[in-house]
């Protein structure tokens, strides 16, 4: 098969779809790969990286949608590249369909097959490629908080790990899902005193066995809450309800019960937030402050650190490129049902039922296409 890979054209995405040790092995398998020029260099990976394992540069990106079967990417496309997917083209990449109607029309009308990393499932209903995000991202959200935390950037001025007779910093995690796991591992591992809060049983049981000694756990809900929020320096947010909008955890008035300098890190932002007073930021300007306590609301953040998340993806992505490379996507959707559930629309069908609720549009079951 022939695979394209573009240079992310979205506002401050740096990370590539494909890195060259993923090129190498689907070389390595009888495939050819495009990549356009300068594609990896934010994450660290110049052309040659890609030409010493056999791959292809390309000066442009008209050249890679134009030659590519398959194009691999990491952003849903944007409306500059809507004109050049191509009828029965296969695109791997994030769509995010059901949150913005003008992409589902476009890919509908081009007649190209959308295969959406964010519904590849397994078996056990987990999501292996939005899975490597979120420990990027539950990672971050600790480094981002014990920066904050400085005074020269608003901070209490609290050093998380403290020092040999300063008491350490205390962070509260709410949700301990994927985010929030990786975000009290790193808290703990500097040191500070953390609570994981969540309202799952089984996972707090979890947590409890394997966590260190410095991770406590707590059940969710507004008495404990308020209880610990005028203790904590730093507050991180990783609640999810599946397909709804996160609940607001932390109400605007509960910001009078902090200490001035707390910061609060709302990693589900994506989903509307777990904070009342959360409203998305960027890295260019990630903080606001309001009542005195730090909100970092940074809704792609990933991005931030593109060399560690592109070989986070791509390790969870390749093996799946490699079956489609292999098979076609339609053999390998047949032959796993975890390829099949990120089909989301097949030659202007919408093939995906979440996404054809969302707009009202005609849903087509896939097996028009797998029978
Ligand atoms: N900002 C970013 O760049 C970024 C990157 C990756 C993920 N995210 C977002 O982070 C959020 C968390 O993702 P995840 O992968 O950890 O999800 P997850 O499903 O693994 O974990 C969510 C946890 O929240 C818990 N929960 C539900 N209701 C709760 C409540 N009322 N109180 C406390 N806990 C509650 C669940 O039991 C679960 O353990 C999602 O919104 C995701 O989209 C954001």
């Amino acid at each position: 098969m022939i695979i394209g890979v573009p240079i992310e054209i979205k506002n401050n995405e740096n990370r590539v779809s494909l890195t060259p040790g993923g090129a190498l092995e689907l070389i390595k398998r009888g495939h050819e790969v495009y990549i356009q020029t300068n594609a990896g260099l934010n994450s660290g990976f110049p052309d040659e990286a890609y030409e010493e394992v056999g791959a292809n540069i390309l000066p442009s990106i008209e050249a890679v949608y134009d030659k590519a079967e398959m194009i691999m990417k990491v952003k849903e496309p944007i409306e500059p590249e809507y004109k050049l997917i191509k009828k029965d083209q296969l695109v791997f990449t994030y769509f995010h369909f059901a949150s913005y109607e003008p992409l589902t029309h476009a890919m509908i009308e081009s007649g190209a097959v959308c295969l959406a990393y964010e519904t590849v499932e397994k078996a056990d209903r987990s999501l292996p490629l939005l899975i490597p995000m979120s420990e990027v991202a539950g990672r971050m959200a600790t480094q981002q908080g014990a920066k904050y935390l400085e005074k020269p950037i608003m901070g209490k001025g609290v050093l998380l790990g403290g020092v040999p007779g300063v008491s350490p910093g205390k962070v509260l995690v709410l949700g301990g899902g994927i985010v929030g796991t990786q975000a009290a591992k790193m808290a703990a591992g500097l040191g500070a005193q953390v609570t994981i809060m969540d309202v799952n049983l089984d996972r707090m049981r979890y947590l409890n066995d394997v966590m260190p000694p410095n991770v406590v756990t707590r059940y969710s809900n507004e008495v404990n809450i308020r209880e610990l929020i005028p203790h904590m320096d730093l507050i991180i947010g990783s609640v999810l309800l599946p397909g709804a909008k996160a609940p607001k955890l932390i109400t605007r008035d509960m910001l009078k019960e902090m200490q001035p300098g707390t910061v609060l890190v709302d990693v589900a932002v994506d989903q509307g937030g777990c904070f009342e007073t959360c409203t998305p930021t960027t890295h260019e300007n990630p903080t606001f402050i309001i009542d005195d306590i730090v909100h970092y609301c940074v809704a792609n953040m990933p991005g931030a650190v593109p060399y560690t998340s592109t070989i986070a993806l791509t390790n969870a992505t390749l093996p799946y490129a490699i079956q489609l490379a292999n098979k076609g996507w339609k053999k390998a959707c047949q032959e796993n049902k975890e390829l099949e559930k990120g089909l989301n629309v097949v030659n202007g069908d919408v093939v995906y039922e979440a996404v054809a609720e969302a707009f009202d549009l005609d849903y087509v079951p896939v097996e028009k296409y797998l029978a």
